[in-house]
């Protein structure tokens, strides 16, 4: 029996490296695995396409400073689709920019496609922008360029590439959103969801490894957003396209395998969904199963490289702790359980 007084700050020290579990109902997923620093990393890293380590993103302003992500730890493996979610201000877009190569990480690793981004020139940064990366915004006006049709929007990248056969591939990605029928349409001839369908064809446009999603259906209604989550799903196993989703609606998230929350800039948890045989069966018929799928689910908390995991704030809150207080912490080796106890002193 292990027994210790810890100073509380959201986040518990523990020693990093092993697997554990937690008695709080949620297990906890601890891998060593550190970054190299070289410019391409070797081999062993070849399955993730995204791997941040301790990420930090500090905004300046004239007269304060904002710790946007507080060292963020986060793997994506190639081919995956993962959803973020977390409250607002809790850092999803400034890490999806970060991953975009739109703005710099403060400190920390962050290797996309075996690249070290903090090692990028600027070169690099709009070569990495036009190749490996295409965004989708929740704001069209960002998607788009209100006087082009859709099917010009579409070349508009290529265009800018160099790309040949352009209006045949525009076409094509229209054709792969479902969007045939409306091509010669500008912006405001358009619906929310067909623009926000016009957008992804644009991301798609210069055949990006990684697609990079900030609310991409915060505008449309709910059948919109699951048709829209489809044409990702089906793009992300027909192609192989690794995608990340940042989304607030949760009945969204209920659609996706892997969500992972952020908390103060941080990674806190991770929902893993178990698909049921039906809800596989029903994905082949091309039916999304929008009943509640929380009992398949199961929600883990990650433990940072340092070891350190934040207590999900129920727990804090039924403990009747606060941030700042010290707590006594108790391995009971037999049954390899973990308890957090309120300290008297
Ligand atoms: N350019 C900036 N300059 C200064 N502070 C910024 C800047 N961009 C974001 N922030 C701050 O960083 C924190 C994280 O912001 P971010 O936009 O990543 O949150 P978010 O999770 O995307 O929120 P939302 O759900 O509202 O979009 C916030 O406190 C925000 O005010
Ligand atoms: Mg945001």
């Amino acid at each position: 029996m292990l027994s210790d007084d810890i100073a509380l700050d959201g986040t518990v020290d523990t020693d990093a490296g092993t697997q554990m579990q937690m008695t709080v109902g949620k297990s906890v997923d601890l891998s060593e695995n550190n970054l190299s620093d070289d410019e391409t990393v070797p081999s062993e890293n070849d399955k993730y396409m995204i791997r941040c380590e301790n990420l930090v993103k500090i905004y300046k302003t004239s007269d304060v400073e904002v710790v946007a992500l507080q060292g963020l730890d986060l793997d994506v493996e190639k081919g995956e689709l993962v959803g973020i979610v977390g409250n607002s201000g809790s850092g999803k877009s400034t890490l999806l920019n970060m991953l975009g190569g739109l703005d710099k990480p403060s400190a920390g690793k962050l290797i996309v496609d075996g690249k070290n981004l903090l090692k990028f020139s600027d070169k690099d940064y709009m070569e990495y922008k036009r190749n490996t990366v295409g965004f989708v915004w929740q704001n069209n006006a960002r998607n788009l360029i209100p006087y082009l049709t859709a099917v010009q929007n579409v070349e508009m990248p290529m265009l800018l590439k160099g790309s040949k056969k352009r209006r045949e591939r525009a076409l094509e990605l229209l054709d792969k959103v479902g969007l045939s029928h409306r091509v010669n349409s500008k912006l405001d001839q358009l619906s929310g969801g067909e623009q926000q369908r016009v957008a992804i064809a644009i991301a798609l446009a210069n055949n990006p490894k990684i697609i990079l999603a900030d609310e991409p259906t915060g505008a449309v209604d709910t059948k919109t957003s699951e048709m829209i989550l489809n044409i990702f799903k089906n793009l992300n196993a027909t192609e192989g396209i690794t995608i990340v989703i940042v989304t607030h609606d949760l009945k969204l998230a209920n659609h996706i395998d892997r969500v992972v929350a952020i908390r103060d800039g941080r990674t806190s948890s991770e929902i893993i969904r178990k698909r049921s045989m039906a809800e596989e069966l029903g994905e082949l018929g091309d039916i999304v199963n929008s009943q509640d799928n929380s009992d398949l689910s199961e929600e883990l908390i990650v433990l940072d490289r340092s070891g350190r995991l934040q207590i999900p704030k129920d727990y804090i809150k039924s403990l009747g702790i606060k941030g700042g207080d010290k707590v006594k912490v108790e391995l009971d080796e037999k049954t390899g359980k973990i308890e957090i106890f309120k300290s008297s002193i």
